[in-house]
């Protein structure tokens, strides 16, 4: 049997999870962390709109998901940002958040092969989103690795198959 893949988390931190479109951010964290701990851009669409995938509803979920991020990491509490987060942007934002509250930020990184994002896509009865925007976000991702470390992250992630976020096991330090 395979060793499981140790995952590493401070207790107080921020986790920015990073992946295509069903590469598998939302099914990770449910798996792995608490549902107050994850801050969903998904969900907080659905909050402010009732309808997660109102794109029109975008910039109201990331301003809520920053601020509830802000209160949660000036209290120590460890937050996982679930959304794309495959544009550097995107990650300046969050990890500007981390810095004001002193709280390291770690990125969690789900490289699986396009293929698999798209298959995954054409199976989902819901948020199937267009073949072209997830090519997109996959070739965004592949740009953003070589970067993450620069940017401000005190540990990257990096889950590189199937098989390795099967065997994630997350330890928090
Ligand atoms: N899925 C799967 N096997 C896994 C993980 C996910 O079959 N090990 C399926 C899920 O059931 C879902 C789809 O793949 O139908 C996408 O998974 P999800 O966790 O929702 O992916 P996300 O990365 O969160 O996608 P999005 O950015 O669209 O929220
Ligand atoms: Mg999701």
């Amino acid at each position: 049997m395979r060793p499981l893949t140790p995952v590493r988390i401070p207790g107080d931190g921020m986790v920015v999870l990073m992946g295509a479109s069903g590469s598998g951010k939302s099914t990770f964290a449910a798996r792995h962390f608490g549902p107050t701990d994850v801050l969903s851009s998904d969900a907080l669409r659905g909050l402010v709109a009732g309808d997660e995938s109102d794109q029109s509803a975008t910039e109201d979920a990331f301003e809520l998901l920053r601020l509830a991020l802000r209160m949660r990491l000036a209290r120590g509490r460890l937050t996982v940002v679930d959304a794309t987060n495959v544009q550097r942007w995107a990650r300046r934002l969050l990890l500007d958040a981390a810095r004001r509250e002193g709280r390291p930020a770690i990125a969690v990184v789900l490289d699986l092969p396009l293929a698999l994002c798209l298959e995954r896509n054409e199976l989902r009865l819901v948020h199937r989103l267009p073949a072209a925007a997830i090519r997109r976000q996959h070739r965004w991702l592949v740009e953003s690795l070589p970067m993450l470390a620069a940017e401000g992250f005190a540990r990257v992630e990096l889950l590189r198959s199937p098989d390795e976020v099967e065997r994630a096991a997350v330890a928090l330090i």
